[in-house]
């Protein structure tokens, strides 16, 4: 399985260059959310975390996380960006409750866990010859929002995987049936800036989306949003397998997979990004037509998996639950 995912990683890498495509392990999986709930310890629901090691509930805009990281889990080691979405969990039919494994990275199979990233120019085969501008310290954003009720942003999508190649179709819901080789989650976020706000107040409104869906490239930016910033994408490999017996699936023919804060539609599906590239190492690496040979620094897998931070929250995500963390009913 290893050799399939470094296969694909090269063959991708010698067809075209125009983006960023790295793997990044687990720093952490805990309760905390800067962005949405910044300073609440615990925040309302679980997220698994990768990236710099300054990430913690405040996340003061004011602090250039890439000039104050001193590890990061990611294979280029001066992207002290933060990536985050929420975790999956399997209801059992007794009603409780088990965390969802991630796959080993697809780029880099002992990876621990986490998350694959993009950073698209504008394509897999093309910069797009245009400029794209990278974030600023403090620069932060998410996409999606829990209590979505449809499913139309093309960005936010499941795929069941039959292998870890597949990539099609791609649903807005969960699938309904049991998929053999786990399922992917995937968030693209808008590459429009308003050219001026760091952040807004709903983490989403300085940014605008011309997403199509996919890899294919986004339309032309508004002039609300002039700015062309690089396509940010996440992948998460949630490896359902051992969940897949008939005989653990509910009766009434739904699907038993569900996000930390209680979606089993998957609707309500989002991610949150915030900018930590040390000095203009992001910069430099979308002025490059030949990303790798544009002298951005990299780090061996092990030293991203020896990344990591305290666990603040102290409380148990694992084994059979009753309640997924932090949603436990009042009787
Ligand atoms: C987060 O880190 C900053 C320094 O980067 C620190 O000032 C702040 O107290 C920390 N917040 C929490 C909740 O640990
Ligand atoms: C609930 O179901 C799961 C999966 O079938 C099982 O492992 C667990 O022990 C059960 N828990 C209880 C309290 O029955």
């Amino acid at each position: 399985m290893k050799g399939s995912f470094l296969g694909l990683a090269l063959a991708l890498a010698g067809s075209s260059q125009a983006y960023l495509r790295f793997g990044c392990a687990t720093l952490t999986v805990q309760r905390l959310d800067p962005l949405v709930e910044p300073g609440k310890v615990p925040s309302s629901h679980l997220h698994q975390v990768v990236g710099g090691n300054t990430f913690n509930a405040t996340m003061d805009p004011k602090v250039d996380v890439g000039q104050k990281g001193t590890c990061t889990t990611c294979t280029f080691s001066e992207d002290f960006s933060n990536y985050w979405t929420a975790v999956m969990y399997f209801k059992a039919r007794n009603g409780t409750y088990k965390r969802v494994p991630q796959y080993p990275n697809a780029l880099l199979g002992d990876l621990k866990g986490g998350i694959t990233v993009y950073y698209l120019q504008q394509d897999f085969s093309s910069n797009g010859n245009q400029k794209i501008t990278a974030f600023k310290p403090g620069f932060r954003m998410t996409v999606g929002t829990p209590t979505s009720k449809d499913g139309t942003n093309p960005g936010l999508r499941y795929t069941c995987l039959q292998d870890v190649m597949t990539r099609f179709p791609e649903t807005a819901e969960f699938p309904k049936k049991p998929c053999p080789a786990g399922i992917m989650a995937i968030h693209h976020f808008p590459a429009c800036w308003d050219g001026k706000n760091l952040d807004s107040p709903d983490h989403q409104s300085h940014m605008y989306n011309t997403n199509q869906g996919g890899f294919i490239p986004a339309a032309a930016c508004p002039a609300s949003h002039p700015v062309r910033v690089p396509q940010v994408a996440y992948e998460t490999m949630w490896d359902t397998a051992q969940f897949n017996s008939p005989d653990i699936w509910p009766q009434d023919g739904s699907q038993p997979f569900v996000w930390s804060y209680e979606d089993s539609v998957g609707f309500g599906t989002h991610g949150d990004y915030l900018f930590g590239w040390k000095g203009d190492a992001l910069q430099r690496a979308m002025d490059s037509k030949s990303l790798l040979s544009n002298g951005i620094a990299t780090q061996s897998v092990a030293q991203a998996n020896k990344c990591t931070i305290p666990n603040t929250v102290n409380e148990e995500i694992d084994g059979w639950l009753e309640s997924l963390p932090g949603r436990k009913m009042d009787m």
